[in-house]
């Protein structure tokens, strides 16, 4: 079966649009059995309809991602239903996702993503936006080593 796969940062112009682009790419250089969906959103709607962060864009071409599409703010009438699961950046995001589901169910679907993290220990993808260039790459290390993981884990779901 197919899973739906929906990333979550602040403004959906960062992190969350780079772990979509990371995990497109490195999904299919698995050749996973189970087909993804995979999309991303912001909790805050200040840069819908935006093409992704300049410098993000830049850092993430550096190794090969391209990021193509545009922010959207998250809606949790349509998004809790139409994804299997909800990953968010850092426990700012999970505390607002958490307040918007409603019903156990959407609860059950937020994670957070560096709890998929293989080599790093960061407990957050830290908010890049005001900060250095220096940001930005540890964003796409975190996010690369978390969609190792995450992929690991679907993987696993496969042999069940
Ligand atoms: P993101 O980064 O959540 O990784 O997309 C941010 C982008 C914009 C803002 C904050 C964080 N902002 O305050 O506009």
């Amino acid at each position: 079966m197919k899973k739906r796969i929906l990333f979550v940062c602040l403004g959906n112009i960062c992190r969350s649009p780079g772990a979509e682009a990371v995990l497109t790419q490195m999904a299919s250089q698995r050749q996973l059995v189970t087909p993804l969906e995979i999309d991303s959103a912001g909790i805050g709607g200040w840069h819908a309809g935006e093409p992704a962060d300049s410098r993000m864009q830049k850092h993430a071409l550096k190794r090969g991602y391209q990021m193509t599409g545009t922010a959207r703010k998250f809606d949790p009438d349509r998004d809790f239903d139409q994804f299997d699961l909800i990953i968010g950046m850092d426990g700012e995001n999970i505390r607002a996702l958490r307040s918007m589901a409603r019903n156990d169910a959407d609860k059950k679907k937020i994670m957070r993503m560096t709890d998929f993290s293989k080599l790093y220990s960061y407990t957050s993808v830290p908010d890049p936006y005001y900060g250095g260039e220096d940001g930005f790459e540890l964003v796409l290390d975190l996010l690369e080593d978390a969609c190792d993981g995450l992929l690991d884990k679907l993987e696993q779901e496969n042999l069940r």
